[in-house]
């Protein structure tokens, strides 16, 4: 039943899912990220990963107060919160430690569309008739605050050209005529509680056709585009060299193959298992995403289940354009299905952008639309096929049919049943009563995770995992009347996402 759910209508960078799982199908948890994965633009562009191969090699940290695995987004993004952290309430020699299982932000961030887009009011309607028009509000705005924090630390620390921010608004194409009365009514019931769309912009099929070349109406809300993988790499140097007393290692090439408690004659609680040896911690924060449910096998996708995340495989391709494109096309771009959005020509106005492109999925179908697949070392011929069909189909004139594209890889996305992720301590298979109070949630709670972000992860780990590690820290200093941040929809959290 709950599969059901799944079906989202939402333009542009909503990657949704509306699949039927085989009856045949039997769940079983995600593997370990796959060797050999396909080169992304983003990670494989000689000189993009600073931080690939660090810490692959000599000795292994075998001791931590927190271990986090995986160096995408949100683990990166917890390390430099913990930074924070520890500046902020003057802690002493706090020790954390980033596991990753391949080359540093090899996951889903490093293989990704590169859309920041946080969305303005889709979804609203859906959001507010399952959850009121508080957590509704408070969903978008969660985006809205995370694109922005973003931003900022892009701006104050500089880092505009070294992470390619192009602040030019998501333009989304609307299909049909269905499609815009539904935007136009989330748009409406959005404005209506109170969210910002102000600078939301309906255009005309013909002003579209005029400025753009491609002959839908849109409309065109806030939002940027980057390079994810440089954002986190500037992230996690940063976290590295921030407070004093807080000290960061990091090991890539170094997959956690399992977590199991130590004795209690042991200062640490957990022992991570990885080919390289033992490492001892205190807290662990699974920051894995897609893979969630190798090591915690509550998180397996099944049939009657709300709590597995779906390990599903995007596809992208980059393709030269055939003409150079003028300053107003320098947005970023959706479509049901697709998404995309033209790499900065720098200076030379004269260049024809190199347009990095993902979706197709939905258009090839098949029985499971990729989900339940980890293996990104092969694209989908398929995939492929319809992904080359749609520039040229779309904008006549601007690229070339039937023209290869530059680089092609595919990601694994982590998409859950109840379309949110889950944010939190991890818990057991038979979660304790949702109305414990969140103090006591975290309290005694020693793993954490922040995963399951259904696609759409740019606009929404970042925050997510500053909560997680704002639990982290709490639960460290023993503060008992910390609490749940306002920002954060309650529905994200571990204790409120069970079956
Ligand atoms: C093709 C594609 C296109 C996308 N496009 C967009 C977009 O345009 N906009 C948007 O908002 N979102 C997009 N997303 C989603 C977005 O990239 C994710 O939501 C986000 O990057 C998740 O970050 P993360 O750090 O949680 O996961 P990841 O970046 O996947 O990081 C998890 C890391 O954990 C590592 N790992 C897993 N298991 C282990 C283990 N046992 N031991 C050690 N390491 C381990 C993995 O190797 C990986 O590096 C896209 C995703 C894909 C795949
Ligand atoms: C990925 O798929 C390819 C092609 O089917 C296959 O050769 C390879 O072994 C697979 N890798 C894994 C880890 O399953
Ligand atoms: C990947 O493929 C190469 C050869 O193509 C092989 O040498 C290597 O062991 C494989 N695995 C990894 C983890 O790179
Ligand atoms: C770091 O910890 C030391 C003691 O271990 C303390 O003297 C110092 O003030 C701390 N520094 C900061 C910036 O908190
Ligand atoms: C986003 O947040 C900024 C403050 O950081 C605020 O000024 C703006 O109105 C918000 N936009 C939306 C769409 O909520
Ligand atoms: C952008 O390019 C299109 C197509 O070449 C052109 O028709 C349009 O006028 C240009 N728009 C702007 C704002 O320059
Ligand atoms: C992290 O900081 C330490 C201490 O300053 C430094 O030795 C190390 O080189 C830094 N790591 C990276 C990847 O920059
Ligand atoms: C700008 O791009 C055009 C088209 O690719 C090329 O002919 C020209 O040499 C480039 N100019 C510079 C300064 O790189």
């Amino acid at each position: 039943m709950l599969w059901g759910l799944l079906a989202l209508s939402l333009p542009s960078t909503a990657f949704s899912s509306p699949f039927q799982v085989p009856l045949s199908f039997q769940p079983t948890p995600a593997t370990l990220p796959v060797a050999n994965s396909t080169e992304s633009f983003w990670i494989h562009t000689p000189g993009a990963n600073l931080l690939a191969n660090e810490g692959s090699t000599g000795p292994l940290t075998q001791d931590a107060d927190i271990c986090i695995i995986g160096s995408g987004m949100t683990g990166v993004s917890a390390a430099y919160h913990l930074a924070n952290a520890v500046d902020e309430f003057a802690l002493k020699d706090v020790k954390a430690v980033v596991l990753e299982a391949r080359e540093f932000c090899s996951g889903a961030t490093g293989r990704n569309g590169g859309h920041l887009t946080p969305y303005s009011f889709s979804n609203f309607l859906q959001y507010e008739s399952d959850f009121g028009t508080l957590e509704a509000v408070k969903s978008l705005q969660l985006e809205n605050r995370t694109a922005m924090a973003i931003v900022d630390l892009i701006n104050k620390n500089e880092w505009n050209d070294i992470v390619d921010l192009v602040p030019g608004g998501h333009i989304s194409l609307i299909s049909s005529a269905e499609q815009l009365v539904s935007l136009k009514a989330e748009y409406l019931a959005a404005k209506k509680a109170g969210l910002d769309v102000g600078d939301v912009e309906w255009i005309s099929e013909e002003s579209v056709k005029e400025t753009y070349g491609a002959s839908y109406p849109a409309v065109k809300a806030p939002a940027f585009n980057l390079w994810p993988l440089k954002f986190v790499t500037q992230l996690y140097l940063l976290a590295n060299s921030s407070a004093p007393n807080f000290s960061l290692a990091l090991h890539t090439h170094t997959p956690v193959t399992s977590v199991v408690p130590l004795p209690s004659s042991y200062d640490r609680k957990w022992n991570l298992h990885t080919p390289r040896g033992p490492i001892h911690c205190s807290y662990v924060l699974h920051a894995s995403n897609a893979y969630a449910s190798h090591l915690l096998p509550q998180f397996t996708p099944g049939r009657d289940r709300e709590m597995g995340i779906i390990p599903t495989r995007g596809q992208i391709v980059a393709v030269r354009a055939d003409t150079p494109i003028n300053d107003s096309w320098r947005a970023s771009w959706g479509f049901p299905d697709y998404y995309w959005f033209p790499r900065p020509t720098s200076s030379n106005a004269s260049a024809n952008p190199l347009v990095i492109l993902g979706g197709g999925r939905e258009t090839i179908g098949g029985p499971t639309f990729e989900q339940f697949e980890t293996n990104d070392s092969v694209v989908n011929k398929d995939v492929g096929e319809a992904l080359r069909a749609f520039l040229p189909r779309t904008f006549e004139g601007m690229f070339k049919d039937g023209e290869d594209p530059v680089m092609e890889w595919t990601g694994i996305m982590g998409y859950t049943s109840t379309k949110d992720p889950f944010v939190g301590p991890v818990i057991e298979e038979t979660p304790s009563s949702s109305n414990v109070a969140a103090t006591e949630q975290h309290a005694s709670a020693s793993q954490f995770i922040s995963a399951g972000y259904n696609g759409h992860g740019m606009p929404r780990a970042f925050s997510c995992a500053e909560a997680v590690a704002g639990m982290i820290i709490a639960t460290l200093r023993n503060d008992k009347t910390w609490s749940v941040p306002e920002w954060l929809p309650k529905r994200y959290l571990t204790w409120n996402n069970q079956n």
